[in-house]
């Protein structure tokens, strides 16, 4: 079995955070989205993995290479222009084979891992198995309607949902699934739908089967669902201290302390992560934050929020929260006359000030 993940786009409602970093790279609880992906696969036991990516830019790749570091073959598959996540499939066709392949969508975080699924495929000798969440907001995704535990329609976004299932971007498929993304036509939307491509097998008659899972998240385009991420995910950490704290300092909940960090005279409450090399000074670090490596906290209180490497938060007098920091942002206090606050912000920032 191999796996194909999406990792292309361009993150248009991400930014400022996506002028300078594919959203895929964007990192929660330390670690870029992407990455759930490729350890959920290589969890499963997949090693050949590719990886479709924007036709220009090489961040990803520049950031896993050939996968050897995580114990996987990674090639990558440009797509030419975005075309559809059907189109992802048809194009990586020479790349699978006649294998069986899991599809991932490369901004879905779920908890637990992908094992589960890829038995259930196999223990039902499907031809495609999909991973259901129950949603709010249907109407947003990809929605199956279901009869006698069976799924008989699937329909990509409709105005009127038939269950309050979405279809996750998680899918198992065999080599079938390269029929339909070849037969079907674009949407109205001029893309090549994988919705689309699941009805063609429905009303070919072949294997559907599903699974329902809790605890899913997927990108949808806002800051705010980039912290709900972080949370998801925090929620589930096993606590593991390697940094140095000192004795005036206070660790409480499930915390993750990485090598060579230093908590000093300080409380960390978690779920929260805090980056190798970092230092915590007189300061306050509350639930669900993750702090990359390399930065220094000092004098200032910070919770829920994502912190990204080399960041500078100094003698700030109100907490910063539910925030969301690129690489290198300094946060000071101001000291020259006159009395003023100073900014030097790229493009498409937000600040909120108290
Ligand atoms: C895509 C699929 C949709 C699926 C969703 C899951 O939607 O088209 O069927 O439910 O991914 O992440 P998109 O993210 O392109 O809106």
């Amino acid at each position: 079995m191999k796996a194909l993940i999406t990792a292309g786009g361009h993150g248009t409602r991400l930014r400022p955070i996506t002028h300078t970093q594919n959203k895929h790279l964007i990192p929660i609880a330390n670690k870029p989205i992407l990455n759930y992906a490729l350890e959920y696969v290589r969890e499963a036991g997949i090693k050949v993995v590719g990886i479709i990516t924007n036709k220009d830019g090489s961040e990803v790749k520049d950031v896993y290479g050939d996968g050897k570091e995580l114990g996987l073959s990674i090639t990558y598959i440009p797509q030419e222009r975005p075309s559809g996540l059907a189109d992802c499939v048809r194009i990586a066709q020479p790349f699978i084979g006649n294998d069986s392949f899991v599809f991932y969508l490369g901004d879905n975080i779920i908890v637990g891992g992908i094992r589960r699924f890829i038995d259930e495929f196999r223990a039902n000798d499907s031809n495609c198995h999909l991973v259901l969440a129950k949603v709010p907001d249907p109407e947003r995704f990809g929605v199956p309607e279901i009869k006698d535990n069976h799924i008989v329609r699937i329909e990509e976004k409709p105005q009127k949902p038939k269950s309050d299932y979405a279809v996750t971007g998680i899918y198992i498929y065999d080599s079938s699934i390269f029929e339909a993304v070849n037969s079907i036509k674009p949407s109205a939307r001029g893309e090549l739908e994988i919705s689309d491509a699941h009805q063609y097998l429905i009303e070919k008659g072949l294997k559907i089967s599903y699974s329902e899972i809790t605890g899913w998240w997927k990108d949808t385009g806002k800051p705010n669902d980039l912290l709900e991420a972080n949370r998801l995910v925090l929620d589930n950490i096993s606590p593991n201290i390697a940094g140095k704290v000192d004795q005036d300092s206070n660790i409480s909940g499930r915390v993750i302390i990485g090598a060579g960090a230093e908590i000093k005279n300080s409380n960390v409450r978690g779920p929260a992560i805090i980056g190798s090399g970092t230092k915590i000074i007189n300061s306050y670090i509350g639930p669900y934050s993750s702090i990359e490596r390399d930065c220094v906290i000092q004098n200032s209180e910070v919770e829920f929020s994502i912190i990204s490497e080399n960041c500078k938060i100094l003698n700030q007098k109100i907490r910063i929260e539910a925030s969301l920091l690129g690489k290198d942002v300094t946060i000071i206090e101001a000291n020259a006359k006159p009395f003023t606050n100073r900014f030097i912000i790229g493009d498409q920032s937000i600040i909120e000030i108290r």
